[in-house]
C-alpha cells in the first residue's frame, strides 16, 4: 500500500498515549510530514511527583490501568473506528519492562481482535523519525535527542541506519535536571521548574564544570555537573545556615549555562562529523527531539551553534518531543510502507538504536 492509517501505542516510560496517524510513500519510502488525526497522552507525574522520580511499579499498573482508555480516546478524536485502522504499532522497547509489556499486551489484544497487523516499534527510533512525521524531513540528518532517559547525537542516515556520533557517558541531561530540582527542593520533574528559576538567577556566580569539553568526540557527560551543584549548595548551606531564594535561582542559572554549553559545544562537533560524511548536503539539517527541548536557553544555544556550522536547526513542536504515540505510529508506518512484515513482537527492556 501506499497510504496507511496505524494506531500507535506507548507506554514504556510514564506517558500512557495512543495516537493515529496517516502516513503515505513514494516508491516504497515514507514520506513526511504525517497526518496526525489524534494524539492522546494521559500523564502519571502526579502518580510519581511524591518520589522525586519515575517508580516502575506505579507506572506499569497505571498503564495497565489506562490503555484501554487511552485507546479508545485517539480512536474517538480521530474519528474512525478499529476496522479503518491498517495496522497497529506498539513501543516493544527499551523502557521500563512493565509498562512496556503491558502495552504489548494490550496492543497485541487489539491487533488480533481486530484482525490487523501488529508491528513492534523501538522507542528510540520512534524519537529519531520524529522531525519527518513533523517537518517531512528528508533523509538523512542529524539528532539531538535529549531526554530524562537519553542523551545521543545520531546521524539519521536512512529508515533501519542510525550512527551514533556521541551519546551521554553517565546522566541524561534530563535527569540532572531532574536530581538538581530534587537537591534544591524544586519538586518533580524538574526541568520546567529549573529554567523558572534560572531565568531569575546569576549565571556567573558559580563556576561549575564544562564535563569532556577538552576531549575529542562528542560524548558528554552530566554526572559531575551534578555533584559540582551539591557540593555548592551544601557550601552555601553550611556557611549561612540555609538556601535563600537568590541562591537557588544563581544554582540552576549555573547549572543550566553548564548543560547548554556542553550540549552546544558537542552538538557542533557532531555536525562536522556529518558534513563530512555528507559533504554534498545543499542544506544539512540538526534536528531536536526529547523532553529536554522544551528548554528555551538550550535551543537558543543550539540554533547559535547550528547557524555557525550552517545547518538548519528543526524543533518539532514539543507534544511530539516529549513521549507520545504519534511518533510511534510513524515509525511503524515507515517500516509497513518499506515493504516490511511484521514478525513477532516481545518485549525489550534494552534495544540500543545502533
Ligand atoms: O522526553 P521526555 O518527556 O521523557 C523521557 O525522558 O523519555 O523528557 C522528560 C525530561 C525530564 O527529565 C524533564 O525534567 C525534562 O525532560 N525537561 C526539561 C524541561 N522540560 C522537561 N529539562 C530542561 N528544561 C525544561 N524546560
Ligand atoms: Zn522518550
Amino acid at each position: 500500500a501506499s497510504e496507511l492509517t496505524i494506531l500507535g501505542i506507548e507506554s514504556s516510560c510514564d506517558e500512557t498515549a495512543a495516537a493515529v496517524v496517516r502516513a503515505r510513500a513514494e516508491g516504497g519510502v515514507a514520506r513526511g510530514p504525517g497526518q496526525i488525526l489524534s494524539n492522546a497522552v494521559f500523564g502519571q507525574e502526579d502518580l510519581h511527583a511524591a518520589f522525586g522520580g519515575v517508580v516502575p511499579e506505579i507506572a506499569a499498573r497505571a498503564h495497565a490501568e489506562r490503555l484501554d482508555l487511552v485507546v479508545r480516546r485517539a480512536l474517538e478524536e480521530a474519528g474512525i473506528g478499529l476496522g479503518a485502522v491498517d495496522a497497529v504499532a506498539v513501543t516493544s522497547g527499551p523502557g521500563l519492562i512493565g509498562g512496556v509489556l503491558s502495552g504489548v499486551m494490550a496492543a497485541k489484544g487489539i491487533a488480533l481482535g481486530a484482525g490487523k497487523p501488529l508491528i513492534g516499534v523501538n522507542h528510540l527510533e520512534g524519537h529519531a523519525l520524529t522531525p519527518r512525521l513533523s517537518d517531512g524531513v528528508d533523509y538523512p540528518y542529524l539528532l539531538l535527542l535529549a531526554s530524562g532517559g537519553h542523551c545521543q547525537l545520531i546521524a539519521v542516515e536512512r529508515l533501519g541506519s542510525y550512527l551514533r556520533l556521541g551519546s551521554t557517558i553517565d546522566d541524561a541531561p534530563g535527569e540532572a535536571f531532574d536530581k538538581v530540582a530534587k537537591m534544591l527542593g524544586l519538586g518533580f520533574p524538574g526541568g520546567p521548574e529549573v529554567e523558572r528559576r534560572a531565568a531569575e538567577g546569576d549565571a556567573a556566580r558559580f563556576e561549575f564544570p564544562r564535563p569532556l569539553m577538552d576531549r575529542p568526540g562528542a560524548d558528554m557527560s552530566f554526572s559531575g555537573l551534578k555533584t559540582a551543584v551539591l557540593r555548592a549548595r551544601d557550601r552555601l548551606a553550611e556557611g549561612q545556615g540555609g538556601l535563600y531564594r537568590r541562591d537557588v535561582a544563581d544554582l540552576c542559572a549555573g547549572f543550566q549555562a553548564a548543560v547548554a554549553e556542553v550540549l552546544a559545544s558537542k552538538a557542533a562537533r557532531a555536525m562536522r562529523a556529518f558534513r563530512d560524511r555528507y559533504p554534498g548536503l545543499a542544506q544539512p539539517v540538526i534536528a531536536l527531539a526529547g523532553g529536554v527541548a522544551a528548554n528555551t536557553s538550550l535551543r537558543a544555544g543550539l540554533d547559535a551553534a547550528a547557524r555557525a556550522e550552517g545547518f538548519a536547526a528543526i524543533a518539532p513542536p514539543l507534544r511530539l518531543c516529549t513521549d507520545n504515540a504519534a511518533m510511534i505510529a510513524w515509525a511503524g508506518a515507515e517500516h509497513l510502507l518499506a515493504g516490511e512484515h511484521p514478525g513477532a513482537v516481545s518485549a525489550r527492556p534494552r534495544w540500543p538504536l545502533d
